[in-house]
């Protein structure tokens, strides 16, 4: 495909609220033009075609497939239908960027990067967080020694959700794949590929997990992941190193700034210090200890942080869609910041949260096929 010059047309695949989100997002990129989108829903299409100045709606898939003006689809659909829709994009030879979940279970994550490699054409889960310069630059601090060795990792991630909404058994609804997944992202692109994985789900009546906790087990380390469908977590993730520690402020998935603090190391042989930051004073010769302990302690902690603030308009989603654009133009079929491997190897995470190598999702029952 020669892109030399030319706009890049993006397709947009379902009108939901990331669909739109995406949109705003890709409209900011100058060398990138929004051509087409698709719902079964005729009248969602137009009212998105209209909202976005795009050329032309469709209601059928297969259409849109067609239109040879597409450079790249962006599927935006409840994860049930990512298996199906990924396959026959990549069969039509389209790029395709696939929102998170990027499948329901490793088994489906594994069939449609192997029909990227057969065709020889683009695909990338939109996991956005990997896209934010703020985390790009954590990335950075954690695989150039600056924490030091990493040694826990701990994400809370959640959202009270109207009930109504989680009756529809779509199984990327539930807190492990719609919610968890940002933590495993996150912490299989700090500290790779866990040796073991342990997980405990709630689930409701329709048999969606509505809570769930996964450990993560790393040969010197661990990671903690706490998901929640019900209620509204901090939404924050601790990254802690032995020469430092970093809090992705709320929501660390796309964090508006990070605090950073710099700790010192403890030398081999040496008692253990409760409080080992580098230049702080002894607080017990501190008149009245007690009453300022807190106060006192968390202000100077505080002067030892950096804060890292993100710059405004920076979204994860508009660097993840350059990122596709980036990758389709130099004939690439997968991009090095969220690559096929890890892809498949969060996929197995959450599959082995699940207590199962194998696909044991809920059947779908209430989505029709497209
Ligand atoms: N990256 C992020 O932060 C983020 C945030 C939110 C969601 N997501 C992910 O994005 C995806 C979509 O989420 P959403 O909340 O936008 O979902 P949604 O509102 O439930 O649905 C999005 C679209 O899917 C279409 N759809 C639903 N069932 C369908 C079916 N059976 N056949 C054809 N089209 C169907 C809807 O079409 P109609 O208009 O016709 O109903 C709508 O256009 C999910 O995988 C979700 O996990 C990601």
């Amino acid at each position: 495909m020669d892109h030399s010059g030319k706009p890049f047309r993006w397709a947009i695949v379902g009108t939901g609220k990331i669909a739109a989100d995406f949109a705003s997002q890709v409209a900011l990129i100058k060398d990138a033009s929004l051509h087409a989108v698709f719902s079964r829903r005729r009248e969602h299409a137009e009212k998105f075609r209209a909202a976005f100045g795009m050329a032309a709606a469709y209601d059928s898939f297969e259409e849109l497939l067609a239109d040879e003006a597409v450079d790249a689809v962006y599927i935006a659909l409840p994860a049930a239908l990512h298996h199906e829709t990924c396959i026959k994009a990549l069969r039509a030879k389209k790029p395709v960027l696939c929102e998170k979940p990027f499948a329901v279970s490793a088994g489906e994550a594994e069939e449609i990067l192997a029909v990227s490699r057969q065709e020889n054409t683009f695909c990338m889960e939109a996991m956005w967080l990997r896209f934010s310069p703020l985390v790009g630059q954590v990335r950075a601090m954690a695989s150039n020694g600056e924490l030091g060795r990493i040694c826990n990792i701990t994400v809370q991630v959640g959202y009270a959700t109207p009930p109504g909404r989680l009756q529809d058994a779509d199984p990327g609804r539930g807190a492990l794949l719609n919610f968890a997944v940002y933590g495993a992202s996150l912490v299989q692109m700090i500290m790779g590929n866990p040796a073991s994985v342990h997980g405990d789900l709630i689930e409701n009546e329709a048999g969606l997990d509505d809570g769930c906790t996964l450990s993560l087990r790393y040969p010197d380390a661990l990671a903690s992941i706490s998901a929640s469908n019900t209620v509204t977590m901090n939404n924050e993730a601790v990254i802690t190193g032995t020469k430092g520690r970093v809090r992705l402020g709320s929501p660390f998935y796309s964090p508006r700034y990070a605090e950073v603090m710099h700790l010192s190391e403890p030398a081999s042989g040496a008692p253990v210090k409760h409080n080992p930051v580098k230049g702080v004073p002894k607080l017990d010769r501190i008149p009245f200890y007690g009453l300022v302990q807190g106060t006192v302690w968390n202000a100077l902690l505080r002067r030892r942080a950096k804060i890292l603030m993100r710059k405004p308009g920076e979204s994860g989603l508009k660097f993840e869609a350059l990122e596709v654009m980036r990758c389709v133009r130099e004939a690439r079929i997968e991009s090095e910041t969220m690559s096929h491997a890890d892809t498949l190897s969060v996929a197995r995470i959450l599959d082995q949260a699940r207590g199962s190598q194998e696909a044991t999702v809920p059947a779908p029952v209430s989505l029709q096929a497209i």
